[in-house]
């Protein structure tokens, strides 16, 4: 068969910029620990607030008795609640977090957590934070007029 040698000069190229971006995608998923969020469970958008475990009551971090975190957060039209999130550092940290209203998403700048919050279901994001200091929580999914203000803050603390 015969290729043109120009096509065939294309051909080594797609393939080189294929191992790349393939290559570069097993890198973050395997070295830099980056997945994508994959809990599926539904809650009902109406009466999350009325009950449970995102009733206002029961948001915000609780320590389980193995001393890993977990955070309950709601995203809702323009803000997370509560607003402020306070977690220890090196401590394995389950965020659970639904939206009553519509679709936002969850992005903590340079670390790993990012998730979208799809109203009806309860997004599970698995991280670490090893640098201490104050971060935000920034709504990466254009919610509405108020978008651009959606954010809370994020304090990581001495573990222990
Ligand atoms: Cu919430 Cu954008």
């Amino acid at each position: 068969m015969h290729i043109d040698p120009l096509e065939k000069k294309w051909m080594y190229v797609i393939g080189f910029m294929t191992a790349v971006m393939i290559g570069s995608m097993a890198y973050a998923a395997i070295m830099l620990n980056m997945h994508p969020p994959s809990n599926v469970e539904t809650i009902d958008p109406k009466t999350l607030h009325l009950s449970g475990e995102f009733a206002e009551d029961n948001l915000g971090a609780t320590t389980n008795p193995d001393g890993s975190v977990t955070v309950r957060m709601v995203a809702a039209r323009y803000s997370f609640y509560p607003q402020m999130i306070e977690v220890p550092a090196d401590t394995d940290v389950k965020f659970r977090i639904t939206s009553p209203d519509v679709l936002h998403g969850v992005h903590v700048p340079f670390t790993n957590m990012s998730t979208m919050v799809v109203p009806g279901y309860v997004s599970e994001v698995n991280t670490r934070f090893s640098r201490e200091g104050e971060a935000q929580f920034l709504c990466n999914e254009y919610c509405g007029l108020g978008h651009d203000y959606m954010w809370s803050k994020l304090k990581v603390v001495p573990k222990g």
